[in-house]
């Protein structure tokens, strides 16, 4: 079995060959795929990523959240607790770069409790069967969400999303690791 290592560099150079046309395209069915879910209907606080090109696009998910007149929240990097804070989006011009180099809201943008986020689409890299998911390799959802390994209420809902062709048959897991709840793609959201 590849280590985690080996995978990223995999699944990097797959995501390396993806056009901008299919992203395009994808990006809308899978905004399409989650909007008529109820899943998304009756939530209210959602929390999305600023997607970086190879990255599966969250722009028209991002419309929809907005046209539906639903929170949308970005997650803020805190570089000396790696961990993430989810706060307000509104417009890309109050973005502003954070830690990474990534687009983040103003710390002092309304912030949401982590615990009381309805749904949150999770970056990945890799993603498998049973739910399991492959980061970047910083951990910062696993430390952020660290407290749904033993709480019963399901909450936040953490669904990845990502291109089909980013599933594998089985991923290393480590006891750190967090388990998505469902899977978004252009294909289908599937629940574990
Ligand atoms: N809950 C946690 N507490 C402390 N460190 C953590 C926690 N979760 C993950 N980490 C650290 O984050 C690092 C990256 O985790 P990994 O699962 O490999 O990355 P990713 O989830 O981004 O693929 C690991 O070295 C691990 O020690
Ligand atoms: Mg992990």
């Amino acid at each position: 079995m590849m280590d985690k290592q080996q995978l990223r560099k995999m699944l990097r150079e797959k995501l390396s060959i993806i056009t901008g046309a299919q992203r395009k395209a994808a990006a809308i069915t899978a905004a399409q795929l989650f909007t008529k879910n109820s899943l998304f209907k009756s939530a209210k606080n959602i929390a999305c990523y600023y997607s970086q090109p190879l990255e599966f696009s969250t722009d028209a998910i991002i419309t929809e959240i907005w046209q539906a007149k639903k929170n949308c929240y970005l997650p803020v990097m805190s570089e000396k607790e790696k961990t993430l804070l989810f706060a307000l989006y509104q417009s890309e011009e109050k973005l502003c770069l954070g830690a990474y180099k990534i687009l983040e809201p103003h710390f002092s943008a309304i912030q949401c409790l982590t615990q009381n986020l309805d749904v949150v689409l999770v970056p990945l890299l890799s993603f498998d069967k049973e739910g399991n998911r492959l980061g970047s390799g910083g951990g910062f959802y696993d430390r952020t969400f660290a407290f749904r390994k033993d709480n019963i209420q399901k909450k936040p809902l953490l669904i990845g999303l990502g291109f089909q062709q980013q599933e594998v048959p089985l991923l290393p897991m480590d006891n750190w690791d967090i388990k998505l709840d469902g899977m978004l793609t252009e294909e289908k959201l599937t629940f574990y």
